[in-house]
Formats: structure tokens, C-alpha cells, sequence
């Protein structure tokens, strides 16, 4: 489960400071699959920088598992995001000169514990993400596309309970964007993965429970798929 109470950041440059996340409270449980929606530059990835302990709040607390992750010391942050979290990045965040295998393991790696169990399923997601025949190819001789099924992968290895995905499919045409969001799907079906994608594609916001729409830093509306207003919204978002 993710708690986030009162949660506000501030960035500061010079003599300036701005509110970019103005008091958020929200509420995740275990296993859910949750799709944040909102204008560019409404603090959508600045709050997921946050869910996943990559950066500390002004104000407020975050609880994942029943742990206070900023209270945690940085050491620790990153201990648990390690074995906790996946993180899929806006822009991907690749190692350049490291493979596609190698990116992907990374999490392992640093673990060191590649066994030959997490081999196996390590080409399992390999080919779950359509990179099959690509492992030995170098991060930066990839397309877009490409780079960020890496990024997507390496975000699952660790079998994360918290997948935080920051536009994972914005890079993707129709066809790979759904078998990603059906991969993601079945994670979070059989391993009760709790998914936070953020999204400005309604097309993979409809896979999730919950859509909570963003503005200027603050939650503005939640939508359910148990609630009548989810079909229409979603209606009203393509037409
Ligand atoms: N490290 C930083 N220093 C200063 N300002 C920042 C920093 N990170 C983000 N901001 C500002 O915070 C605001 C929210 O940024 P954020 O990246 O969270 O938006 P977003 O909702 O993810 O937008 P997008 O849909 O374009 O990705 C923006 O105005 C941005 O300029
Ligand atoms: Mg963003």
C-alpha cells in the first residue's frame, strides 16, 4: 500500500521559488493499478521522483509497505527502493555503452546475484517486451521505441512489488503500447504489483482501476472504473 499525506514540493532557483506538488493526499492500495493524468509541467513526474524515494518531499510523508520512506536516510532509500520498486523513466535513463541484456540486469547486478534462474527470466522478459535478438546490442545504437522496452524491462527484473512508470508507452505505436500494458496487466494480476503509470494516453490510462487527473499540484479529480463517470470520461477524453 501507498500512503502519501500533505505532500508538497518547492523548487528553488535564485530568488524564486515554486510550489510544484501544493499538499497531496492519496491513497494506493496493494495490487492496484493507478493511471495519473494531467497538463504538462503539473508535477506528474515530480511526484512519482517521489513515490519511488529518487528525490525528498519540502513537506508531507510517503508510506509504501508500511515504511516511511522519507524518513529513511538516503542509504537506506535506496535499499528499499532496490528491492521494492521499479522505476521506468520519462527518458529512459539507459547506460549508453552497456547492452540491452546489461541494462536490463542492472538491478540484479547490483545485487550480484545472477543466477541461473534470473538468466531465465531475464530472456523471459526479453522476449515479453519484444527485444528478442537485441540483447547484445548497445543501449545507444537503439531506436526510441526500443529504448524504452529496455527501460521498461529493467523496471521488472527485480520483480518490484511498486512499478512506477513515467509515460511508458509514449514512445510507442498502438500495437506495442497495448502488449505492454497487457504485460503490465498480468504482473500485476499474478504478483498483485501495484502499477502508478503516468500517462496522457487515455488508450493505456483504460487499463488502470483508478485514473487520478492532476492539476497545477494538486489532485483535482479521481475516477474509478466502478464508477459510471470512468466509461464516460474516457468517452468523452477520445471523442
Ligand atoms: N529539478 C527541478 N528544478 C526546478 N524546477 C523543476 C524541477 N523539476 C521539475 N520542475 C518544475 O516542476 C514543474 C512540474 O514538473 P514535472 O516534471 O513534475 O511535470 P509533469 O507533470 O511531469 O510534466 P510532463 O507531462 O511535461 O512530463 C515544472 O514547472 C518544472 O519546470
Ligand atoms: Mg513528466
Amino acid at each position: 500500500m501507498i500512503q502519501v499525506s500533505g505532500l508538497t514540493k518547492d523548487f528553488i532557483q535564485g530568488q524564486e521559488k515554486t510550489q510544484v506538488l501544493k499538499g497531496i493526499d492519496l491513497k494506493i492500495e496493494e495490487g492496484e493499478f493507478v493511471a495519473i493524468m494531467g497538463p504538462s509541467g503539473s508535477g506528474k513526474s515530480t511526484l512519482l521522483q517521489l513515490l519511488g524515494g529518487l528525490d525528498l518531499p519540502s513537506a508531507g510523508e510517503i508510506l509504501i509497505n508500511d515504511q516511511i520512506i522519507t524518513k529513511m536516510t538516503e542509504k537506506e532509500r535506496t535499499i528499499f527502493r532496490r528491492k521494492n520498486a521499479g522505476f521506468v523513466f520519462q527518458n529512459y535513463q539507459l547506460l549508453p555503452n552497456l547492452t540491452v541484456e546489461e541494462n536490463i540486469a542492472f538491478p540484479l547486478h547490483a545485487d550480484g546475484n545472477i543466477t541461473g534462474e534470473t538468466r531465465k527470466g531475464m530472456d523471459d522478459l526479453i522476449a515479453a517486451v519484444g527485444l528478442e535478438g537485441l540483447d547484445k546490442k548497445r543501449a545507444n545504437l537503439l531506436s526510441g521505441g526500443q529504448q524504452q522496452r529496455v527501460a521498461i524491462a529493467r523496471a521488472l527484473v527485480n520483480n518490484p512489488s511498486v512499478l512506477l512508470a513515467d509515460e511508458p508507452t509514449g514512445n510507442l505505436d498502438r500495437a506495442k503500447a497495448e502488449e505492454i500494458l497487457v504485460l503490465f496487466s498480468s504482473f500485476h494480476r499474478k504478483k498483485k504489483q501495484t502499477i502508478v503509470m503516468v500517462t496522457h494516453d487515455i488508450f493505456a490510462a483504460g487499463f488502470a482501476d483508478r485514473i487520478i487527473l492532476f492539476r497545477d499540484g494538486v489532485i483535482d479529480k479521481v475516477i474509478a472504473r466502478k464508477d459510471g463517470d470512468y466509461a464516460k470520461y474516457l468517452a468523452n477524453f477520445m471523442a
